[in-house]
């Protein structure tokens, strides 16, 4: 019913690194060729935990903007916006929060190992809390099928189904329904109704499709129902709910592990990344500083690939008869750690030269990305709005409906 469409967010934190483009930005450009996708900056999300250094985010916003431009993220296919411009995930998020059970929030795995991994901030707020719920928001206001996320984000992707689900249950009746169908029905006609209701118990008790089929058919023959009355029964004849909001999908990245240049997972925190768009010097003197094999004292010393930060990059950057020259010749003291490292500086390199080349324009131009942004906000608020206008009606906080 819905094109199968891809959410997915980002907390402006500073400046990307390769592990971004690596663990994230590459699924984006691949899933951008397929898919309507909306990405955006999660501000809102970043002052969760960061409310007391407003400015950090702010400094972000359009650095993180560019970087995901650099990548290949393209306007003209992706639509690209900043979650704070985009009031109804806010509403979404208020309205959500009116029947989520605290229960389900309390035990979102994330919540705890922040609060205990960030213990130098006071995360003991409401927002915090209710971050994988703005979250769940964020998602279900563009009815979207496929959220692209690293493992960690899984939870929060399953609590949006839940979300979803309980919403629907809740609220995916029509009020007075029971009524409004028993009226239809009355009009339909005695055996008209009664061949009807036959076929919704055969389909609703034993799953049998012919019998959906058949009362389709019976409901598109009935001259004696308008619009509204065939699509009530058609709906009840399949269920009793409407679905309102859609259940999401997780779309696991598939975990490459990116290392730093001390052979951690990199990270701006632990100080080991490599950014996006770092000048070319530096690229250069982080890899030949980084640290190899330990047991490889002397040039002379054998080595071994295993051990060394410097092979886990040649896995992400080089091809394999690259990689087999590299481990024979560690292992062999055939060739030295410089020579080692010199094709995986250059892959490198040639891949931020695309980078930088893609960042100039909006660098030279930074109305450009102002731009884009100001159209993808626009173009996400339209989606977001229709959402909401089902969420309202079916929350009955739609007054200005009639009363019929
Ligand atoms: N919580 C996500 C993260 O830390 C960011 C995010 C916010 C997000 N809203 C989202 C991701 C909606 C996917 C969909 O990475
Ligand atoms: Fe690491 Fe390459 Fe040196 Fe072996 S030769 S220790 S793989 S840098």
């Amino acid at each position: 019913m819905f094109p199968e469409l891809v959410v997915s967010g980002m907390r402006p934190t500073g400046a990307l690194h390769l592990g971004h483009y690596h663990g994230a930005l590459k699924n984006w450009v691949r899933l951008q060729a397929e898919h309507p996708c909306y990405f955006f900056v999660a501000d809102w999300h970043a002052l969760t935990t960061h409310y007391d250094s407003p400015e950090v985010i702010e400094a972000s916003v359009w650095d993180m903007v560019i970087d995901w431009l650099a990548a290949g993220v393209d306007p003209a296919r992706s639509t690209l916006f900043i979650q704070s411009r985009v009031p109804e995930h806010a509403e979404l998020h208020l309205l959500l929060s009116m029947c989520t059970p605290l229960g389900w929030l309390e035990r979102v795995p994330t919540y705890k190992d922040q609060q205990e991994k960030l213990a130098d901030r006071d995360l003991a707020t409401y927002g915090f809390l209710g971050y994988p719920l703005l979250q769940s928001a964020d998602i279900l206001v563009y009815r979207a099928a496929w959220v692209p996320v690293g493992e960690d984000q899984v939870p929060h992707v399953e609590l949006t189904r839940e979300v979803a689900r309980r919403f629907n249950h809740l609220f995916g009746r029509e009020p007075g329904l029971q009524e409004k169908v028993e009226a239809a029905i009355r009009k339909l006609g005695g055996k008209a109704g009664k061949t009807y209701q036959a076929l919704r118990t055969r389909y609703q008790e034993q799953g049998d499709a012919a019998a959906l089929d058949e009362g389709r058919a019976l409901l598109q023959a009935a001259a004696s129902l308008g619009q509204d009355d065939r699509e009530r029964l058609s709906g009840w004849l399949e269920g009793s709910r409407r679905m309102i909001l859609s259940e999401p999908q997780a779309l696991l990245t598939e975990a490459s592990r990116m290392p730093g240049v001390d052979g951690q997972k990199m990270s701006k925190s632990y100080g080991n990344a490599i950014a996006m768009r770092e000048d070319p010097a530096s690229v250069t003197r982080k890899i030949r500083t980084m640290p190899t094999d330990p047991a490889r004292v002397r040039r002379t010393d054998a080595g071994e690939p295993e051990r060394c930060p410097v092979w886990q990059l040649h896995q992400v950057y080089s091809p394999a008869d690259t990689r087999e020259w590299a481990a024979a010749g560690c292992r062999s003291a055939g060739i030295g750690c410089l020579e080692c490292k010199q094709p995986v500086i250059d892959a490198v390199l040639r891949e931020q030269q695309a980078f930088h080349e893609r960042a100039q324009p909006y660098l030279d131009n930074p109305a450009l990305v102002r731009d884009i942004m100001a159209d993808g906000c626009e173009r996400a608020r339209k989606v977001a709005s229709e959402t909401m206008r089902d969420v309202r009606q079916a929350m009955g906080l739609a007054y200005q409906g009639s009363a019929t």
